[in-house]
């Protein structure tokens, strides 16, 4: 009989992986408890004209990417393509912004996009996010995004995560800067692909984070949209900066960074990742004064973010798994077995962590083993290392070797470490 499998761009979550998540979710929790953000729960299944609505008639989300249905009763159904549209609208049904003037709110969960499939891309993943509703001052601007901040330095991947930073200022902004942008590209409209194509009529802002290197040259002397901020804009956006600057969270301005849903205004952010691939947005975000208003609530500004915990989860086994392992030693002859285990013993009473091959492998598999598990080192007892009291010291990094006294070992490997 046919093995049933899973459906693609879906994955299982298997006991391994699932302490892992458990970890990101603890420290999700920690740093929101440490900024008084309390924990929303919304359903999986929402009516279709939210999205359409709250994200936009005319993004790749709402056009290609939602998984809907026609219920019994005839009305559309969809499976969450993202959170901020079921966010805003319990906000608005339960009267949050009449039960306090600011509302912090955290989420987790799965979502739904029905996109191609590939590292860090599936159809069912992850995100956990941050909302804030009721204040349109660039200090909760600077506040939503050192969160972002204190979970990326918690997970360790402070480091492999930068920061783009832009405004896509008010709507009377955008308004002239599209008029603008449809001008400087009309000239070489036939050059365009025929997504951008679309674009310039439906939402020429889009253009500007096309992947096509052809197009990037087009666009290199567009205007900027920072020339038609009006005074607010500017104020907000360089007040985000230098309150950022004061927490020390680096970042740099990225004018081309417009993002893919159509409620933000003013301040966007994405922190892109270096280590997990093309699919490099670990998390993404921005203000949104009118989404509240366009679902039919009172005004109320928000902003927020959502980060993919599949994506963060990638960076930071890419991150953390060569720290794990100092040593795999190999074991190429078990007359040697008590040597290797005598000195293993050794090493790890030293503070080194040590794997070693209990199969009796060849070296060619162990290398490769030694070589999966991250190891900084591997260190070879053959034959002859073992009839001279030697032993050889290879770092898996750059593939140097050197073979030395046994004796010397724990002193070799402290000075290598230190
Ligand atoms: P988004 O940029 O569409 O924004 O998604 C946020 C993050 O979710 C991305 O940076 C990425 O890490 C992850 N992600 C998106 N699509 C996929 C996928 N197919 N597979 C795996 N991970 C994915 C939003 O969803 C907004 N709601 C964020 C927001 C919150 N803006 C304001 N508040």
């Amino acid at each position: 009989m046919k093995i049933i499998q899973n459906i693609k761009g879906t994955q299982d979550i298997l006991p391994l992986e699932t302490k892992k998540w458990q970890n990101l979710e603890a420290s999700v929790r920690k740093v929101c408890a440490r900024f008084g953000y309390e924990e929303i729960r919304t359903p999986i299944i929402e009516k279709t004209q939210l999205f359409s609505r709250g994200v936009g008639e005319d993004t790749d989300i709402v056009t290609k990417e939602m998984y809907t249905w026609e219920d019994k009763d005839g009305t559309s159904l969809t499976l969450r393509p993202e959170l901020t549209a079921s966010v805003a609208r319990s906000f608005i049904q339960h009267n949050l912004g009449g039960k306090a003037p600011i509302q912090r709110l955290f989420y987790m969960g799965p979502l739904f996009r029905r996109e191609r499939p590939q590292k860090g891309r599936q159809r069912q993943f992850h995100q956990f996010g941050v909302e804030a509703f009721g204040s349109d001052n660039p200090e909760q601007d600077a506040e939503i995004i050192a969160i972002a901040w204190h979970i990326l330095s918690e997970c360790g991947l402070n480091n492999v995560a930068s920061l783009n930073l832009n405004s896509i200022g008010s709507s009377e902004c955008r308004k002239k800067y599209r008029e603008a942008l449809r001008d400087y590209l009309k000239p070489n409209l036939e050059q365009l692909s025929e997504t951008s194509q679309k674009r310039f009529e439906l939402n020429p802002l889009r253009i500007l984070d096309t992947k096509s290197i052809q197009e990037q040259n087009l666009l290199k002397d567009a205007p900027k949209i920072s020339n038609f901020f009006n005074d607010n804009d500017k104020e907000h956006f360089d007040s985000v900066q230098e309150l950022l600057d004061t927490l020390n969270i680096p970042f740099i301005i990225n004018e081309k960074l417009v993002r893919g849903l159509d409620y933000y205004s003013n301040t966007v952010f994405e922190f892109i990742s270096s280590n997990i691939g093309s699919q490099d947005a670990l998390l993404g975000g921005g203000r949104y004064n009118h989404l509240v208003e366009s679902l039919g609530g009172k005004k109320s500004s928000g902003i927020g973010f959502a980060a993919g915990m599949e994506r963060f989860l990638l960076a930071m086994n890419e991150q953390n798994f060569e720290s794990n392992i100092d040593i795999y030693f190999i074991n190429l002859d078990h007359k040697s077995i008590s040597k290797v285990f005598s000195l293993t013993d050794k090493l790890r009473k030293n503070g080194f962590s040590v794997l070693t091959d209990t199969l009796r492998r060849s070296m060619k598999s162990q290398l490769r083993e030694a070589n999966r598990s991250g190891a900084k080192y591997a260190i070879i007892l053959g034959d002859v290392e073992l009839s001279e009291n030697n032993i050889t010291i290879k770092n898996l990094k750059n593939g140097e070797q050197e073979t030395i006294q046994q004796n010397d070992l724990i002193n070799k490997m402290q000075s290598l470490t230190n």
